[in-house]
């Protein structure tokens, strides 16, 4: 079970806590792949304040149930909004919390693995850290878990206890719901705590089991932005060590941001400022120059991006170099070989293998084949304002700069298309496309201009210095 239902209020948003991001996607989605690895024979997600917007999130194919808690009374009375789902079950519940992003699989099966050892009826992942403040304490007597008391209502020696609660429990099904309405609200937030189960289990004498964890970052719990940023810091701090031990060059470890999923050959070297995102696969002896932003796309081996370009779900071949200041919109294929250069826009197109498009461009739903030069300028006028068009360019074709290519059209193989044309009919292979106004050459004209300017000193004329045809 997962509880998701709190409003987050220290987050101050008008989105649900749980949906806030860290690297990798939201904090609600990092737990859910963290529950998933258990295997668990059912998933429960505990929603409450905006309740269809975290459901949404989650989208119709999931395989998480909901149980809805309305209105919110805390930690004990989320759990218990579960119990109708759960009616007849027995075994272990693993209980987690929606704001506990950083949680590992080892440590939940850590976790299962003590609790189903000793036979507990709960037992609750704890971490000893320097700063408390804001989490619940453990309160051992003759040095066994007697109860947990949270910040607020802690005494002043109870808030010097370093050992804290991580929110995160395995419990035995059979006395769990049953003790849990029994939970009072007589505390400083008027809240049903789930951490008075503790106190009232041990009244009971049933066994009260702690797991310690290694690493106490791993239950940071997010209440604010200040926190959201911080465990931020952590994911991409440890992706970026991982990289770096897999042998991949980060030229500022504390510059790059890169996604957890994100994966990277040996070799590459990522320079300050670039952003990789979701599920991006970079290959090895690459080099990602400043401020690039790389989203859902596949690069080979030896590609060189240069600064500034935004790529997203694209493909770029081994070899190839994209940038600066490129713009490979989704569906972008940029073969082997292939050079895209500065202030250069690409949408649905594929660039054949050796292909160049160097400067000015935008090629959107187009097919261009092996070794074809793109010249400066050219524009696949692939919209009419309601439909998209597409454009082939063949092998080896030349289109020269300044070229308007209006689709549906073909240049075929090998031809040329003259620069400054606007090119609306198909060019066959091997042939000349020309299409632009023709050139006059008018002999004298700056002589008489100058002429009818210096008339124009003493006549004003109006039309002085317009061209004389
Ligand atoms: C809780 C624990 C605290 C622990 C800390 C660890 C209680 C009373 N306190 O405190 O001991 O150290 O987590 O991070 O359990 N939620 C609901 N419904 C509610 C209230 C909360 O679903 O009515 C959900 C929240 O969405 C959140 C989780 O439960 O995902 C924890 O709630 P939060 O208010 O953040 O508890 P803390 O004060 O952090
Ligand atoms: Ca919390």
């Amino acid at each position: 079970v997962v509880l998701a239902a709190g409003h987050g209020t220290r987050m101050k948003s008008s989105q649900p806590k749980v949906l806030h991001r860290v690297p990798g996607g939201s904090m609600l989605n990092c737990v859910i792949r963290t529950a998933e690895a258990l295997s668990p024979e059912t998933l429960t997600v505990v929603v409450g304040h905006a309740a269809d917007a975290v459901r949404a999130h989650l989208g119709a194919d999931t395989t998480v149930q909901f149980a809805l808690q309305q209105p919110q009374l805390g930690t004990a009375h989320a759990l218990l909004q579960a119990a109708p789902l759960l009616a007849g079950r027995t075994g272990t519940l693993i209980l987690l919390s929606g704001d506990v992003p950083l949680l590992t699989t080892a440590t939940l099966k850590n976790l299962v693995s003590e609790h189903c050892g000793t036979q507990a009826a709960a037992t609750v992942v704890t971490a000893t850290v320097e700063r408390p403040f804001g989490y619940g304490r453990i309160v051992r007597v003759d040095g066994e878990l007697a109860r947990i008391v949270e910040e607020r209502d802690a005494s002043p020696a109870e808030r010097q206890i370093k050992e804290i609660n991580s929110g995160i429990y395995a419990f035995d099904m059979a006395p769990l719901f049953d003790a849990l309405s029994t939970i009072a609200s007589q505390n400083a937030q008027g809240e049903y705590y789930l951490t008075d189960l503790i106190a009232i289990y041990r009244r009971r004498k049933l066994v009260l089991k702690t797991v310690l964890v290694d690493d106490p970052q791993e239950v940071r719990g997010v209440n604010s932005r200040t926190e959201l940023a911080e465990v931020s810091r952590l994911v991409r701090q440890k992706k970026n060590e991982e990289l770096m031990a897999s042998g991949v060059t980060l030229v500022d470890p504390a510059a790059p941001y890169i996604d957890p999923d994100v994966e990277i050959g040996a070799d590459t070297v990522i320079h300050p400022g670039v952003i990789i995102e979701g599920r991006t696969r970079i290959g090895a002896a690459c080099e990602i120059h400043a401020h690039v932003t790389i989203t859902n796309t596949e690069i080979g081996d030896n590609v060189t991006i240069k600064s500034f370009s935004l790529i997203t779900d694209s493909r770029i071949d081994a070899g190839a170099q994209v940038g600066p200041f490129a713009h490979l919109r989704p569906e972008t294929v940029v073969c082997e070989g292939a050079k895209i250069g500065n202030f250069v826009e690409l949408k649905k197109t594929t660039l054949g293998p050796h292909s160049k498009a160097n400067h000015l461009s935008y090629l959107g739903n187009a097919t261009i084949g092996t070794k074809v030069n793109v010249g400066a300028g050219t524009i696949t006028c692939n919209y009419d304002g309601e439909h998209k068009h597409e454009t082939v360019i063949e092998d080896g074709a030349f289109i020269g700069s300044d070229s308007q290519l209006i689709a549906p059209v073909r240049v075929g193989k090998g031809a040329y298309v003259a620069a400054g044309s606007s090119i609306t009919h198909d060019v066959p292979a091997g042939a000349l496309g020309i299409a632009r106004g023709r050139q006059s050459v008018v002999d004298g004209w700056v002589e008489r201009k100058k002429q009818g300017s210096s008339n124009k000193a003493t006549s004003s004329r109006k039309d002085a210095g317009k061209p004389a045809h």
